[in-house]
């Protein structure tokens, strides 16, 4: 009886993972990466099959960089699953999990002297909010895509400002690398999944929902126009127990910039909420006008 061997190695070195892909590259294997930060969940997990119909070899990084953590966020609190997110990748075939420490991608301190710049969309929205996240989030991309040299990278949708952002950097900075865009995975009652969802408590669970809901409604008043759009997505909120709206906004997803009410066309619509102590995001494309 043979046996299928489901090995994964795991390597802790930007050396080990440079002279590993350039072994499978030399024999003429294309790459792809999908940059995580562990705590994997099928949203990932969609991603991960998805680089594998698109490359020979997959090298999944599981990386909680500090550096998109702003001084008052949950870096501590993030959930660590290594093992057992190393255990379902084994299960789809990835050959590389990348998970280096904090000191081997930051060996002068986590505030390194260089960084990415997102720009001013990476002020809005998320970054409005989190301030620093996105230069925090591109800089590590930049890293691993030059540590990997992937032929394709693989975001998911989920995070819309950040698809937005690191295309945007590949195009402005010409990396060799094409990103690929996989839409969100949801929970059968449309909540999109998230590594922060273990936190909600039963009462906050079902609060959650609200932000799915209300792009929802947004999308069937988008027929009306932007202004319509939003204000049927922000009734839906209602007076939710425990939810604090923090943004719904419509935006042009050429630009990322909010549209106004002559639009028409595909556009985006993106919430962010707190639930309980649990900031949550999600996102639709809307058809406007
Ligand atoms: P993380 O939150 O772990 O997400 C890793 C990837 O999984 C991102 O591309 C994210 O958009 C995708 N993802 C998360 N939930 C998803 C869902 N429900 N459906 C589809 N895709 C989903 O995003 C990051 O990590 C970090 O910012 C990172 C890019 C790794 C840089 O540190």
């Amino acid at each position: 009886m043979t046996e299928v061997a489901t090995s994964v190695r795991t390597l802790n070195t930007i050396a080990d993972v440079r002279a590993a892909l350039d072994e499978r590259r030399r024999a003429g294997a294309s790459v792809a990466l999908v940059p995580t930060m562990g705590a994997l969940h099928e949203g990932h997990l969609a991603l991960v099959r998805r680089a594998r119909e698109l490359a020979d070899v997959v090298v999944v990084s599981i990386f909680v960089n500090p550096l998109q953590f702003g001084p008052s966020e949950d870096l501590d609190r993030y959930p660590r699953t290594l093992e057992a997110d190393v255990a379902a990748l084994a299960d789809l075939g990835v050959e590389f999990v990348f998970a280096p420490d904090v000191s081997e991608m930051y060996p002068r301190g986590s505030a390194p002297g260089t960084t990415v710049s997102a720009g001013p969309v990476g002020a809005r929205y998320e970054g409005a909010s989190r301030p620093g996240h996105f230069d925090g989030m591109l800089t590590v991309v930049a890293k691993l895509f030059s540590i990997a040299q992937p032929d394709v990278a693989v975001f998911g949708q989920k995070d819309a400002q950040q698809v937005f952002l690191v295309s945007r950097m590949v195009a402005d900075l010409d990396l060799r690398v094409r990103v690929e865009v996989v839409p969100t995975v949801r929970e059968g009652d449309g909540l999109a999944l998230s590594s922060r969802n273990r936190f909600l408590g039963e009462h906050d669970r079902a609060a959650a929902l609200v932000l799915a809901e209300s792009l929802d409604a947004a999308a069937a008043a988008a027929d009306e126009g932007a202004s319509e759009l939003l204000a049927e997505g922000v009734a839906a909120f209602g007076d939710h127990d425990g939810v604090e709206l923090d943004y719904l906004v419509v935006v042009d997803p050429d630009t990322f910039l909010p549209v106004d009410d002559a639009f028409r066309g595909r556009a985006l619509a993106l919430v962010a909420a707190r639930v309980g102590s649990t900031r949550l995001i999600d996102n639709a494309f809307v058809d406007v006008g």
